[in-house]
C-alpha cells in the first residue's frame, strides 16, 4: 500500500515536473542591421533558465537585408511563423527587438488564425520613428527635419526605415506616401483593417518594453505606442486615437488584462536583448 502510494506520488511529481518544464517555443526576431547572431545571448539565457525551451532565432533579412521593404519582410516572416506555429499546435511565443518587434507585430496582425500566445516587443518603434539618433545609425548624413522629402516618395518607400518614418509635422505626406505604418496601425482603413485588429486581439498577452534611456527610438514612448503630436509633445499611448478608438485592439487587450506596459530605465537601445536584468525580470516571466 505504502509502495503504491509512493509510486502514485512519484508519478504525480513527474507529471507536475513535465508540466512545469513544457515551456512554449519561442521565436526571436532581430533588429535592423543585425541578425540572429546578435540575439544569441537572449537565446542562451532562455535555454539556460527555462531549460527545454525550443528557441527559433530567426535569421531572415539580416544585416543589409533588414532594410528591405517592410511588407516584403512581413510576407516572409508570415511563412516562417506559420511553419513553426504548425509544428507547435499548443502555441508559440514571439519576441522582437527594435524594428524586429514592429515587423513581428505586423506579421501577427496579418495572420487571422495564428497561434501566437505571447508577443514581446523589445523597444520597437510601434508608433513610428522620428529622430536623428535612429536615422544616423543607418544614414549618417541625413537630417530628421528634411528626410521626409526622401522617405515620403515611391523610391524612399522601398526601404523599411522609410516605411515607419512618422514625421509629426508632415502627416499629410505620411498618409499619402507611407505604404506600411499607417496601414498596419489602421490609421488608413482598408479591407484588411478588421483582420489586423482581430488578429492582434487573439493574443493572450502583449508585452511592450521600452525606457527613457533607450537613446535611439524617438520618442522612446513609441515602444508603447505613444508618439509626438504636431507640436512635438509626446502623447502617451492611452491618450492617442489608436488606443482610445481601439483601432487595432490595444484597448480590448488592456480591458482584458492582456496588455503589459513595461518602462525600464538605464537600458540603451543596443543592450535590451543582452541585459541580464531585462531578460530575467521582464522577459522570462512571460515565457510560459
Ligand atoms: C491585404 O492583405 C493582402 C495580404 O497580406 C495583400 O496582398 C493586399 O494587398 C492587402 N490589401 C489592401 C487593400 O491593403
Ligand atoms: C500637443 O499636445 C500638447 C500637450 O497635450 C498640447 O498643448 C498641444 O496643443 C498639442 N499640439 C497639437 C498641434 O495638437
Amino acid at each position: 500500500m505504502q509502495f503504491l502510494r509512493n509510486v502514485i506520488q512519484w508519478n504525480l511529481f513527474l507529471g507536475a515536473f513535465a508540466f512545469i518544464v513544457s515551456y512554449k517555443p519561442v521565436i526571436i526576431m532581430h533588429g535592423i542591421l543585425s541578425g540572429a547572431d546578435s540575439m544569441k545571448s537572449l537565446q542562451r539565457e532562455i535555454e539556460l533558465l527555462h531549460f527545454g525551451t525550443k528557441v527559433y532565432n530567426c535569421d531572415l533579412f539580416s544585416n543589409w537585408f533588414s532594410l528591405e521593404n517592410a511588407w516584403k519582410q512581413v510576407n516572409e516572416l508570415r511563412d516562417y511563423f506559420q511553419t513553426i506555429g504548425k509544428l507547435h499546435p499548443g502555441g508559440i511565443i514571439v519576441i522582437g527587438h527594435s524594428q524586429g518587434g514592429l515587423l513581428a507585430r505586423a506579421t501577427i496582425q496579418t495572420m487571422p488564425n495564428h497561434n501566437v500566445k505571447v508577443f514581446i516587443s523589445l523597444s520597437s518603434p510601434q508608433a513610428g520613428q522620428y529622430g536623428t539618433n535612429f536615422l544616423h545609425l543607418i544614414f549618417p548624413d541625413l537630417a530628421a527635419r528634411t528626410v521626409y522629402e526622401l522617405f515620403y516618395s515611391k523610391v524612399g518607400q522601398l526601404t523599411s526605415v522609410a516605411n515607419y518614418w512618422n514625421d509629426p509635422r508632415k502627416q499629410d505626406l505620411y498618409r499619402r506616401y507611407s505604404v506600411f505604418l499607417p496601414y498596419i496601425n489602421n490609421e488608413i482603413q482598408t479591407s484588411n483593417s478588421s483582420i489586423f485588429r482581430t488578429a492582434l486581439t487573439r493574443l493572450d498577452k502583449m508585452v511592450l518594453i521600452g525606457g527613457p534611456d533607450d537613446g535611439v527610438i524617438t520618442p522612446w514612448q513609441s515602444s508603447h505606442f505613444g508618439f509626438f503630436n504636431g507640436s512635438l509633445d509626446v502623447i502617451p499611448f492611452n491618450e492617442r486615437e489608436i488606443f482610445t478608438s481601439d483601432t487595432i485592439g490595444l484597448k480590448t487587450l488592456a480591458d482584458h488584462g492582456k496588455l503589459v506596459i513595461v518602462v525600464k530605465p538605464f537600458v540603451h537601445h543596443l543592450s535590451w536583448h543582452r541585459n541580464r536584468n531585462v531578460i530575467r525580470e521582464v522577459i522570462l516571466p512571460h515565457l510560459i
